[in-house]
């Protein structure tokens, strides 16, 4: 099957009870038992499973070509529960070097004073990657592609090899592409994870995250960690994000094709000093992008003329662009990585530029949205 057929067939198949077409929310803690140890369908207690979350789990491992996918109820949950599970004290990690700032937050305030050490690789090529590595000590090689929020491209099937040369796997934040752009399994990755917040959902009326592996062995290391930890996705939220996944396909579609055309609109203009984006010919990773994805995504960001301040005053002038964190929603959203999402990262090597602005392109009529953008730059 196709992937837009998978994304609205996997794991849903009309409910056995009652022929319901879509899912039911199954809101239940806990499950009648036909005499001690007598489940119905395997469930007992809604933190081991959930038919619901089942559903979801289900679907976004076929969307990822994965043996097994794990429901959360963050994505940062989702990256702690998979980092306990493949690192201890002494272990080292390679991230990159310009990541979502909270998975940097993640590994530098909570994971380190465990004893987990890393490295931020110096840039996104496979060089710095391979100069970053441990051997003997490297756990795991982390990579996000395309970056939050410079838009880096890391070339995955060459990270692996590298990950993999020394007995590390190979993590792939999937987030900015989603499956339907970037399958990185099929790249030689190990594990994927998504914020499922974003394009996953795609409504930004859910925050979730997800995890989808490529091994059973490793995929039951994790998911006992999943139980045992207990941070999984609830009911409701897995019926959202199922939601969305089944118009996954046509909202990149529309996301691309917006965001290729504000593209256009922001490299001709006198306020932008540089955009950010791997579908430009000249973006350091354009190259690898057409390898390994099958469009360039939702995401712009660019400097603006003038510096920090000016950046600010275009977040602010914007309308249709709605100024806020998180991306991946039907409608636009405009931030300052400097001052908001990326706020954690300040004075770390991760710091981002205080001139750029990030774009979460959503699906509005595209003349709506490059006026927008116009008036805000002034
Ligand atoms: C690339 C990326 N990974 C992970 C996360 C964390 O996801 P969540 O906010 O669902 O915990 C985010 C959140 O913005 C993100 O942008």
């Amino acid at each position: 099957m196709q992937f837009e057929t998978r994304a609205i067939h996997s794991g849903q198949e009309p409910d056995p009870t009652t022929g319901a077409v879509v899912p039911p929310i199954y809101q239940t803690s806990t499950y009648k038992q036909d005499g001690v140890g007598g489940l119905r369908g395997g469930y007992e207690y809604s933190r081991s499973a959930n038919p619901t979350r089942s559903a979801l789990e289900e679907c976004v491992a076929a969307l990822e070509g994965g043996r097994r996918g794990l429901a959360f109820a963050s994505g940062l949950a989702a990256e702690d529960t998979l980092l306990r599970s493949i690192c201890g004290p002494g272990d080292h990690a390679v991230i990159p070097g310009d990541a979502y700032g909270g998975t940097y937050r993640a590994f530098a305030k909570v994971h380190e004073r465990w004893g987990l050490d890393f490295t931020p690789a110096a840039g996104h090529d496979v060089d710095a990657f391979r100069a970053a590595m441990q051997p003997g000590r490297t756990k795991v090689v982390w990579v996000e592609t395309p970056t939050n929020p410079l838009l880096g491209i890391a070339d995955i099937a060459a990270i692996a090899q590298v990950a993999h040369d020394n007995d590390a796997l190979l993590v792939v934040d999937n987030t900015f592409a989603s499956p339907y752009l970037q399958q990185p399994l099929a790249l030689g990755a190990d594990v994927v994870v998504h914020s499922t917040t974003k394009y996953m959902g795609g409504h930004s009326d859910v925050v979730g995250g997800a995890l989808v592996l490529a091994d059973d062995g490793l995929a039951e290391q994790v998911a006992f960690n999943q139980n045992a930890m207990g941070a999984v996705a609830g009911p409701f939220d897995c019926w959202l994000v199922l939601r969305g996944i089944r118009t996954l396909g046509v909202r990149m579609d529309r996301h691309c094709a917006n965001a290729e055309r504000v593209v256009d609109m922001l490299t001709a203009h006198p306020k932008v000093a540089e955009v950010f984006y791997p579908g430009l010919s000249d973006h350091a990773g354009h190259d690898v992008a057409v390898k390994q994805m099958k469009a360039f995504g939702g995401m712009v960001s660019f400097r603006v003329v003038g510096g920090e301040e000016e950046a600010v005053a275009v977040c602010n002038r914007a309308s249709l662009f709605t100024l806020g964190e998180s991306l991946g929603g039907v409608e636009s959203l405009i931030e300052h990585p400097g001052r908001m999402t990326h706020a954690s990262v300040a004075g770390s090597p991760l710091e981002v530029p205080g001139d750029l602005v990030r774009l979460s392109v959503g699906i509005e009529a595209v003349d709506d949205l490059l006026e927008d953008l116009r008036q805000a730059l002034g």
